[in-house]
């Protein structure tokens, strides 16, 4: 541990956004790899002779926020940390990291259920990091979860986030495509949850270089029309669920048409389509009868 000044922190940080970048990227430098949180900063700021404790120096810092501007390198897989909602989440360059649109996804079943001290069973299809299904199993400890994934190294980290997070052990992970490791649970299911990989291919390839760069191909690519994925969740989707159970995917922001057409040719009822913070429609909400 370095003590350092309070002072010399705040140049460093302006020092460092100056050179381009933005605060949030800093602060999560700061915080997963400095060891200081913003909270932290913001408290003592007004005695800018204290000093805290740095878990790097400065100059160790300050080469990862260059590898960050000059190779468009995402911050979050040169910390090898992200936040999302309340959790702290390993993420390498094998997940993709959450993205904070996503986070709502969690609001929506909290509008579904609520205070709910059923014990339900759910599932969530493509975990990643696990961050979806990580909020739900903490939020809901009396439910079932199983999170699946098709990269057993993706399993890996979600299921390290979870023991990161969590002392519960109503969470299980299994690995296989989209419904197959799930035939067990035919009929089973009260709600099922999807973030597929949605974007089509021609906009796959003009993708910023952070992302297409970086993230993995498998976790953004939905084929031709984006569709792909999205199509075959819902086809099955009436399998897995019970009578009444809930689907909720996530799409991208010009298909929610379409995936309402997929849920009603499916015969979902209740079909919503719900907004993110920009006013798109990004999650398709459908029931089974
Ligand atoms: C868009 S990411 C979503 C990750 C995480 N749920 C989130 O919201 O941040 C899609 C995930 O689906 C997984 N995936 C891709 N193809 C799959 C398939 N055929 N079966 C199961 N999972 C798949 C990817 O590995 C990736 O983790």
């Amino acid at each position: 541990m370095l003590s350092i000044s309070v002072k010399e922190i705040l140049f460093w940080k302006k020092t460092q956004l100056s050179k381009g970048g933005d605060h949030e990227s800093l602060a999560l430098l700061l915080d997963s790899v400095g060891g200081i949180s913003t909270s932290d900063l913001n408290s003592l700021s007004i005695n800018p002779e204290g000093s805290l404790y740095l878990k790097h120096d400065l100059d160790h810092l300050e080469s990862i926020w260059e590898d960050h501007l000059l190779n468009s390198s995402p911050i979050q897989y040169l910390c090898g940390i992200t936040f999302w909602r309340d959790l702290k989440l390993k993420v390498t360059n094998k997940v993709l990291i959450p993205r904070s649109e996503t986070e709502l996804i969690v609001d929506i079943v909290f509008k579904i259920f609520g205070k709910t001290s059923q014990k339900l069973c759910f599932a969530e299809l493509g975990t990643g990091s696990g961050a979806i299904s990580i909020a739900l199993a903490l939020a809901y400890p009396l439910w079932d979860g199983i999170a699946t994934d098709i990269d057993q190294d993706v399993l890996g980290i979600a299921t390290e986030n979870y023991i990161n997070s969590s002392k519960q052990s109503n969470l299980r992970f299994y690995c296989g495509h989209w419904w197959s490791p799930l035939e067990s649970f035919k009929g089973k299911l009260d709600l099922a949850i999807s973030n597929p990989p949605y974007i089509p291919k021609d906009t796959y390839e003009k993708l910023p270089k952070e992302v297409k760069n970086f993230e993995p191909k498998i976790a953004l690519l939905g084929g031709e029309d984006g569709l792909k994925h999205i199509r075959e969740i819902i086809q099955k989707a009436p399998l897995f669920l019970k009578e009444n159970g809930w689907l909720i995917i996530e799409n991208h922001f010009d298909q929610s048409e379409k995936v309402k057409q997929l849920l009603i040719k499916n015969k979902f009822t209740s079909i919503e389509i719900v907004n993110d913070l920009s006013g798109i429609g990004r999650f398709a909400i459908g029931r089974y009868k």
